[in-house]
Order: structure tokens, then sequence, then C-alpha cells
């Protein structure tokens, strides 16, 4: 039996364990994210770093929860929202908050966690408590200056291991989760949940972040391999052939640059396939032209742009061994869940004899 946690009591439509599917920016759009709720776990759409089509987003996802009632949900929208602090305004976030008030709010990567404090204050305000704060961090002592200054609803424990950006220097979950749950109960802030991030794909481990004191987990990478991602074939295919993803992703800056994506703080890289791109800027030590020119070439490719050979980014964690079928997110969350439960009898039968 897996007990009912806080996040069950915030979010009535969900089923335990809480499956959460990460906001991933350009990817994880109206249909995951509603394709999530809709089977029991909290679905975040990636307003990114960009909100330009966010509004036109929670339209489609407002109109789809108008078609299909999701019981118990007591806030307007039964999804959450994820934005890239540094990058966002917060007015312009505002903005959209007072129309379409969700479930949750993810904050992540702020210039200085001071700016989560005024984030947090104000959607508070304009949702008038609705709307509840989850904030993602990557270290210990990241998580302590946070839970104090912002008192968020939720702490979301990102481990090395996640695909897409995170802290450059950080643990995996294993280590991170329980040092940040013995950091909480050293504050009395035990009742704020963790939600573990980084490298879950499948029921195994889910069970494991939850014997380390998780009480729900959220999976970005798994669900790249599902049908309502809005993925490039070329990108879906690198991740279902890609095996050994401690051995063939990598945490760089390298991606970034040749993206052109320009900003983030220092202290975060992003996680991605090893591809063509990468090693040309291992093997000369920088970016040449000739590494961006091929890259631009490899875009012009389409879906002939990714793979081992090829040049075009593909951010995903080191789970990206396991993730071996595209499926839809309701059959991926049922197989999870019935995984780790199945997982957990398992060990409370073996156990139950020491
Ligand atoms: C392709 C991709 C894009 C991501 N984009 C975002 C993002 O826009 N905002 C964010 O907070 N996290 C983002 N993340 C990180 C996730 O929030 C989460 O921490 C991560 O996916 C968990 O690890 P996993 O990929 O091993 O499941 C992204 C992850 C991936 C794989």
């Amino acid at each position: 039996m897996i007990p009912t946690t806080p996040l069950k009591t915030a979010y009535p439509w969900t089923r335990t364990p809480f499956i959460a599917s990460a906001p991933m920016r350009l990817i994880a759009l109206a249909p995951l994210a509603y394709a999530v709720s809709l089977a029991g776990g909290l679905g975040f759409l990636a307003a990114g770093t960009d909100l330009n089509d966010l509004k036109r987003q929670l339209q489609i996802v407002t109109d789809l929860v108008a078609q299909t009632h999701l019981p118990g949900s007591s806030s307007d929208l039964p999804i959450g929202i994820g934005f890239i602090n540094w990058a966002v305004d917060l007015e312009i976030a505002l903005e959209t908050l007072r129309e379409y008030i969700p479930a949750a709010v993810w904050l992540f990567a702020p210039r200085k966690n001071e700016d989560l404090v005024e984030w947090t204050k104000k959607i508070r305000e304009v949702s008038k408590g609705k709307t509840k704060i989850w904030i993602q961090i990557g270290t210990v002592t990241d998580a302590i200056e946070i839970a104090r200054s912002c008192h968020p609803d939720v702490l979301v424990v990102q481990g090395a291991d996640a695909g897409g950006h995170g802290l450059a220097q950080g643990a995996g979950i294993v280590s991170l989760l329980p040092e940040v749950a013995d950091g909480m109960r050293g504050m009395e802030m035990e009742s704020i949940p963790l939600v573990a991030a980084g490298g879950i794909t499948e029921g195994r481990g889910v069970a494991a972040a939850l014997a380390l004191g998780a009480g729900g987990v959220v999976m970005g990478t798994r669900f790249l391999a599902s049908k309502e991602a809005d993925i490039a074939k070329g990108y879906q295919y690198d991740v279902l052939r890609t095996r050994d993803g401690g051995k063939s992703t990598i945490r760089t800056g390298v991606y970034d640059i040749l993206r052109g994506t320009k900003g983030w703080p220092d202290r975060y890289n992003g996680r991605g396939i090893i591809n063509q791109s990468y090693l040309d800027a291992q093997k000369h030590g920088r970016i040449t032209d000739e590494n961006k020119k091929l890259y631009e070439e490899a875009l012009q490719k389409g879906d002939q742009g990714w793979g081992e050979n090829g040049r075009v980014t593909a951010y995903a964690g080191c789970g990206v061994g396991l993730v071996k079928e595209v499926k839809y997110a309701k059959e991926i969350m049922d197989e999870v869940r019935q995984d780790a439960a199945d997982v957990l009898s398992k060990l409370s039968r073996a156990t139950s004899n020491l």
C-alpha cells in the first residue's frame, strides 16, 4: 500500500504514487500536460523562456477541460505551468496567471534565489492561494534557503541525472533527496512535500524515490517518448535508440551555444545525448566556425539532423537507456504506477520475514 500524501489532497484528481510530467520547453505543451493530468498525474505546461504562445496553450487546455471533467479539481486548470525565471518578466507572467489560474506554478533557475520571494508572493496574491508554488532546486543549500524565504508548497529535488537544464555541479537524487529531507526536518519544515526529479523513467525508479522520502516524482525524459509530446521524430528516435545514459549523455554548455540560447546563469548547463557537435567541440577545446556551420546544415536536414552521427541537440537524461517505446501518456502513467506498486509490494513481502 502506498500511503496518501499531501499532494493527493492538493490535487485530488491524482492517483498514488504521485507522478508529474516536467515542464519541458517547446515540448511539454497543452496536449501532454492535459493528458498527464487526465491520466491521474499533474501535467506541467512549459512556458519556458518565452511567454508569447502561453495564453493560446492555456486556452487549448481550458477547452479540453470543458469537454472532460476531472473529478475533484478545484482550481480552474488542473495542470501546472513551468517558468524559467531568469528569462521571464514577472508582470507579464502575472497577467496570464490572473486570467488562467493553474493548479501549480513551477519556478526554476532564477538569477538569484531572492527573486523567487516576489514571484511566490505575487502568484499567491493573484490566484488567491489557488495556485500552488513548486520550486525546483538542485542542492541542499538552495533547498534550505528557498524553503526559509519562500515557503513553497512543493520542492522539486532535481538530481544530476536529469535531462535538460540543471546545475552544472550536483548530486544524484539517491544522496540529494534524503539530505534535503533531513534539512527540512532540521527546520521543522518537513511538511513541504519533496518531489524527486532526475533519472526516473519507470516503476523501479519511482519506488526508489519513495523509499528515499519523496512524496512523488517528476519524469521528463520518459515523456519525450510520449505520443502527446511536441517533438520531432528524429529527436524522439534518438531518445529510443540511446542506451547507457551515463556514457551517452553529457552535461554541457555546448548545445546552448550552438542553439544560440543566451542568458542562463553560470551555474547551469544542460544534459543531452552526445552527438558530433559535442565531440567536435571537445576535440578542438572550443566551438569552431566549422562546427557552427555543420550544425546549421544539420538543422536543414530535418529528422536526419539527429542521431549518433547527427549534430542537432537532443536534451535527455541518464535514464534515456530505459526508454524504449513511444506510448500514450496514459499508458506510461498506468504502467509506471502499476510497476512501482508491484516493486513496493514485493519489497514489503521480502522484508516482512526479516
Ligand atoms: C527536453 C527537456 C526540456 C526541459 N525543459 C525544462 C524547462 O523548460 N523548465 C524546467 O524547469 N525544467 C526543464 N527540464 C528539466 C525537467 O524539469 C526535469 O528536472 C527533468 O526532466 C527530470 O529528469 P529526467 O529528464 O531524467 O526525467 C527539461 C528536461 C528535458 C529533458
